[in-house]
């Protein structure tokens, strides 16, 4: 039995390719490698030059589930909504259509143009879909009552100071993929890399007052430039 499979290795072995690629494919998958890296940068890189280090995000659109996720915790609500780094637009549009006036801020003005030819094409009114090339970190966010944030790890707890100072006590946050540290969820909705995160305003600072050693609970902590 074992002979005979020495054999058919043997014999296979000589059929395998040899792992030396031809020039041409090298140089193929160079290009393309090349062309991805190209694009990537430019939806990924311009308008971040003038966000702090510790407070650049990157662009990955949020998957099919996670903006179902995102709806769930957004339902019986209605108002305003700011969606904090609005990449191609895909949230904004979600909501909308859930009948939410929406603001989309985003620092990349490749995915700011998209996201308005997007809705555009969608005949999503500009009354209900707005998309504005800004650094959320620099706009006063108070006239919302409703938030969402798929962001990074690192600034969720800076995020966390910011909206606490700025949101009215009947705003509702939902932050997706990353929870808010220290703060206390009315829900979530999924699991995994698609979960999502709810938080009423007024729970998290009552919650943060009894909460001896949170500096920054409610005094201002994120000082916008
Ligand atoms: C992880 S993506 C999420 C995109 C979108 N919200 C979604 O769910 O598909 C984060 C987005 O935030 C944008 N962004 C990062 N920092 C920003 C800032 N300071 N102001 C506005 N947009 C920002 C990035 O360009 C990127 O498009």
């Amino acid at each position: 039995m074992e002979d005979s499979i020495e054999v058919i290795l043997q014999n296979h072995g000589k059929h395998l390719p040899t792992t030396k690629a031809h020039p041409l494919v090298s140089a193929c998958t160079g290009v393309v490698l090349t062309g991805l890296y190209g694009l990537w940068s430019l939806f990924a890189l311009p308008g971040f030059r003038k966000v702090p280090l510790n407070l650049k995000v990157p662009y990955l659109p949020s998957s099919k589930e996670q903006t179902l996720n995102t709806m769930k915790l957004l339902q019986g609500r209605t108002g305003r909504l700011a969606d904090l780094g609005s990449g191609d637009g895909r949230l904004v549009l979600a909501a909308s259509s859930a009948g939410f006036q929406c603001t989309g801020f985003e620092i990349n003005s490749i995915l700011v143009t998209y996201a308005r030819n997007k809705a555009r094409w969608s005949g999503v009114p500009s009354s209900q879909a707005t998309f504005v090339k800004k650094d959320f970190w620099k706009t006063d966010l108070s006239s919302y009552n409703n938030v969402t944030a798929f962001l990074a790890p690192g600034v969720m707890e800076v995020l966390g100071e910011k909206l606490l100072n700025e949101l009215p006590d009947d705003a509702r946050v939902v932050a997706c993929r990353f929870p808010f540290p220290g703060w206390p969820k009315q829900s979530s909705a999924g699991s995994g890399l698609d979960q999502t995160f709810a938080y009423d305003i007024s729970s998290v600072r009552s919650y943060l007052r009894k909460m001896p050693d949170t500096v920054c609970a409610v005094s201002p902590c994120y000082v916008m430039k």
